[in-house]
């Protein structure tokens, strides 16, 4: 496994590979790895022949108080679960290579799909992602990439962009990893203390409940959201800052449930904010 840290490094060896005949899987992450990331490496691995993780804890997406130096970091162990899943390349650059002129002139930004949910309480935040997605997409050439599903929204917007842009990147999204008890993995859940890792829970279930919902015949997007609401009201330690159902892939609101839905929620358990969500396709299939 190679560990890269410059761009003309990684950007030589993506195209080797293709000159090779190996098509180029690409894993964008911010590091502090665990199984939700582990399992779009598999994913990449079945997919792809040449499998390049990124790890950058990119502070353009951060907003002045959020947690950017605060967010987890473990380069080593990292290294090793990417050895371990027969990663080709870890591309793990500073700040500075990325930003060489700290903060950049010219930024990526998708519109609509950005406005509300997470891009209320994060204004910045969508354009720092689709910003560094343009660049390490930029940097790797034809690809596919693969994106996890607990970022519902932000897999929408970044498959949106490639589409807008005419970017070469097939944008792959995989379902949600969950702990035991149904919480959905999470780099930020080491914040959690013991108490609020259980309060934690509700909102997986809060969500299931809502997804039963659906499948037993319920089509009221607001009933569908109250229903979410109530669950997690009646927990302490466990602020919900949004529930919304929505298209998965337009991040439209819905009048009402059919096809293809998207529940999302975010919500503050203490100072850690968490996002969750469950995606049912085709509901019309799944009325009883
Ligand atoms: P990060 O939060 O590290 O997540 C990297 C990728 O792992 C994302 O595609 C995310 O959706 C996926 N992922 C995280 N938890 C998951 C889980 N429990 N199950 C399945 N997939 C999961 O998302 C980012 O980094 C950044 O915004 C990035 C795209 C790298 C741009 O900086």
């Amino acid at each position: 496994m190679l560990h890269l840290e410059s761009i003309a490094e990684l950007r030589a060896a993506c195209d080797g590979a293709r000159a090779r005949g190996l098509r180029v899987g690409l894993v964008p992450t911010m590091g502090s790895l665990h199984e939700g990331h582990r399992s779009l490496m598999r994913a990449a691995r079945r997919g792809t022949d040449f499998v390049v993780v990124t790890i950058f804890v990119n502070p353009l997406q951060f907003g002045p108080s959020e947690d950017l130096d605060a967010y987890p970091r473990d380069l080593s162990g990292d290294l090793a679960q990417c050895a371990e899943e027969r990663v080709d390349v870890v591309f793990a650059p500073s700040a500075n290579e990325m930003y060489p002129n700290s903060a950049p002139v010219t930024t990526v930004r998708v519109d609509r799909l950005t406005n509300d949910l997470c891009g209320a309480a994060r204004p910045t935040h969508f354009d720092g992602v689709t910003t560094v997605v343009t660049k390490l997409f930029a940097i790797a050439g034809p690809c596919t990439a693969y994106f996890g599903q607990k970022d519902a929204q932000q897999l929408a917007v970044v498959t949106r962009m490639a589409q807008d842009l005419n970017l070469p990147v097939e944008v792959v999204g995989c379902p949600i990893v969950r702990e035991p008890d149904g919480l959905a993995m999470s780099s930020r859940n080491e914040y959690l203390t013991p108490e609020q890792r259980a309060q934690a829970v509700v909102l997986n279930r809060s969500l299931t409940r809502a997804a039963d919902a659906i499948r037993d015949g319920e089509r009221d997007p607001q009933k569908i959201a109250a229903l979410v609401r109530d669950a997690v009201s009646g927990q302490s330690g466990v602020a919900l800052e949004y529930v919304e159902v929505r298209d998965p892939r337009t991040i439209e609101p819905l009048t009402t449930i059919e096809g293809s839905v998207l529940v999302a929620l975010a919500a503050k358990v203490g100072t850690t904010r968490l996002i969750d969500n469950v995606i049912l396709e085709d509901t019309r299939c799944n009325a009883r």
